[in-house]
C-alpha cells in the first residue's frame, strides 16, 4: 500500500518536472498554445485559449506544429529520466479550426507514462528532466538550449544531411537559395499585411520594454528581435496601447521594412545579407502517407491544411528533433512562417522549388551557428 503511494508521487513529480521541461517548446510569437493537464497516468494536452492566432494562423498549422513539438520535449524529457511516454493522438485534433478559435476544451494527445522498469524511482532518479531543461533556462543540455536566433549566423556544413535522419520518409528538408528565401520573405510579408486583422494580432504579441507586464511571460521581446533600444521604447507606448496599436498596424500595411520589423515577426536580414546560413523547407510528401483514394483523398488534400490535423502534429514533434539536433550542434533556427503565412508566397515557393500538389510545405527556415556569444532568451510562462 505504502508502496504503491509512493509510487504515485514520484510519478506525479515526474510528470510535473516533465511539463516544466516542455514549456521550453517553441511556438509562433511564442504564444505558448500548449495546456497540459496532469492525470494518473500521464498527461493530457490541449490548446490553451487566447494563445493561438486567428488572423495570423486560421489553418491552425503553426498551433499543431507547436503542439506537437511540446510532445515532442515532454517526450524527451521523460526519455532522460529513464522513462517514457506513449502518445495516442484523439479525435478532437482532427478539427483545426476549433482548435484556433479556441472553442475546444477537448484534449487533444494524451502522454502516458510507461511503467517504471524494476528499481527505478521516476522523479527521484539521477537525471531528472529537470536537470535537462528547466523552462527558460540556461541548462548546457538540449532542450534548454533550443534556441530562435534572428541576427547574424555561420554556416555549419552538412547540417541539413545530418538533420535529414531525424525524419520519417514522408517528411523532408528541402534547400532554399538565400536570393529565393529573400524574395518569398518579401512576397508574403507584403501579402500578408493586407489581411485584416494580421498585423493587430501580431503587435499584441510584442514585448518591447521590461515594463510591459508580460514581458518576462510570453511573446515577442525587444532583445529577441534585435531591435535597437531606442526604437524599441519607442513603439513599446504603441504596442501596449490597443487603440493606437491597431491604428499603426493599419499605418504598416503601406509604410517601410522598419515599421514592418516591429509589427510582423519577420527577420529581414537573415535571407538577405546573412548568405552564411543555410536555408530549408520541412515538406511533407503526401504520396507517402495513407490519405485514402478518390473524393477522400481530394478532400484531405484540399482542404486549408492540405494533410490531416494528427499528421501536422507529428511533422511539429519531427521538427522538434530536427532543432534539437541541430543545438547539439550549436545552432539555431530563424523561421520565415511569413512565406507559407501567403498563399502567393506559398504558391511561388512551390513553383521554384518544383513541389507538386502533393508536397506541403510546412515550415521554413534559416539555420546556422549565432555569431554572438550570448544569444538573447524568449520569455516563458510560469509552470508549478
Ligand atoms: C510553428 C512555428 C512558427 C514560427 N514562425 C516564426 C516566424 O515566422 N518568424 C520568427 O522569427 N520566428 C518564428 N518562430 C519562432 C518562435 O517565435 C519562437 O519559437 C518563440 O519566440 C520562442 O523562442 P525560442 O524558440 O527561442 O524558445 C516560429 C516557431 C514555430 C514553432
Amino acid at each position: 500500500m505504502n508502496d504503491r503511494r509512493d509510487t504515485g508521487t514520484s510519478d506525479a513529480a515526474l510528470l510535473r518536472s516533465i511539463v516544466r521541461a516542455a514549456a521550453n517548446a517553441p511556438s509562433a510569437h511564442n504564444t505558448q498554445p500548449w495546456e497540459p493537464r496532469i492525470t494518473a497516468h500521464g498527461i493530457e494536452l490541449g490548446v490553451a485559449r487566447g494563445r493561438t492566432l486567428p488572423f495570423g494562423d486560421p489553418t491552425g498549422r503553426d498551433t499543431l506544429l507547436a503542439l506537437g513539438a511540446w510532445t515532442e520535449c515532454a517526450v524527451v524529457a521523460a526519455d532522460a529520466a529513464g522513462r517514457g511516454l506513449d502518445v495516442t493522438v484523439r479525435p478532437a485534433i482532427a478539427d483545426p479550426s476549433a482548435i484556433v478559435a479556441g472553442r475546444s476544451d477537448d484534449v487533444l494527445a494524451e502522454l502516458r507514462l510507461r511503467a517504471a522498469p524494476d528499481g527505478a524511482t521516476g522523479a527521484g532518479d539521477a537525471a531528472g528532466p529537470d536537470d535537462v531543461a528547466p523552462a527558460g533556462g540556461r541548462s548546457s543540455a538540449p532542450l534548454g538550449n533550443r534556441l530562435t536566433f534572428r541576427g547574424r549566423m555561420h554556416a555549419d556544413p552538412g547540417l541539413l544531411e545530418g538533420a535529414s535522419f531525424e525524419l520519417p520518409s514522408w517528411l523532408r528538408l528541402v534547400p532554399i537559395s538565400a536570393k529565393d528565401l529573400a524574395h518569398f520573405s518579401s512576397l508574403g510579408t507584403a501579402d500578408v499585411l493586407t489581411r485584416p486583422g494580421v498585423a493587430e494580432e501580431l503587435a499584441g504579441w510584442l514585448r518591447l520594454a521590461p515594463m510591459h507586464p508580460r514581458y518576462d511571460v510570453d511573446g515577442l521581446s525587444d532583445r529577441t528581435m534585435l531591435l535597437p533600444i531606442p526604437l524599441a521604447r519607442l513603439a513599446a507606448g504603441v504596442t501596449r496601447r490597443r487603440r493606437l496599436r491597431n491604428l499603426s498596424a493599419r499605418a504598416a500595411r503601406r509604410t517601410s521594412d522598419l515599421v514592418r520589423r516591429l509589427l510582423l515577426e519577420v527577420h529581414l536580414d537573415a535571407a538577405g545579407d546573412d548568405a552564411d546560413a543555410a536555408h530549408f523547407v520541412l515538406v511533407a510528401d503526401a504520396n507517402r502517407l495513407d490519405l485514402g483514394r478518390g473524393v477522400e483523398l481530394t478532400r484531405v488534400l484540399n482542404a486549408p491544411l492540405g494533410l490531416p490535423a494528427d499528421r501536422v502534429f507529428e511533422a511539429g514533434r519531427a521538427l522538434l528533433r530536427v532543432w534539437l539536433f541541430v543545438t547539439r550542434r550549436g545552432a539555431a533556427f530563424a523561421p520565415h512562417s511569413e512565406v507559407l503565412d501567403s498563399a502567393l508566397a506559398q504558391g511561388e515557393l512551390q513553383y521554384r522549388l518544383g513541389l507538386d500538389r502533393r508536397d506541403v510545405p510546412l515550415f521554413v527556415t534559416s539555420v546556422g551557428v549565432p555569431a554572438v556569444a550570448e544569444p538573447p532568451r524568449s520569455a516563458r510562462r510560469r509552470v508549478v
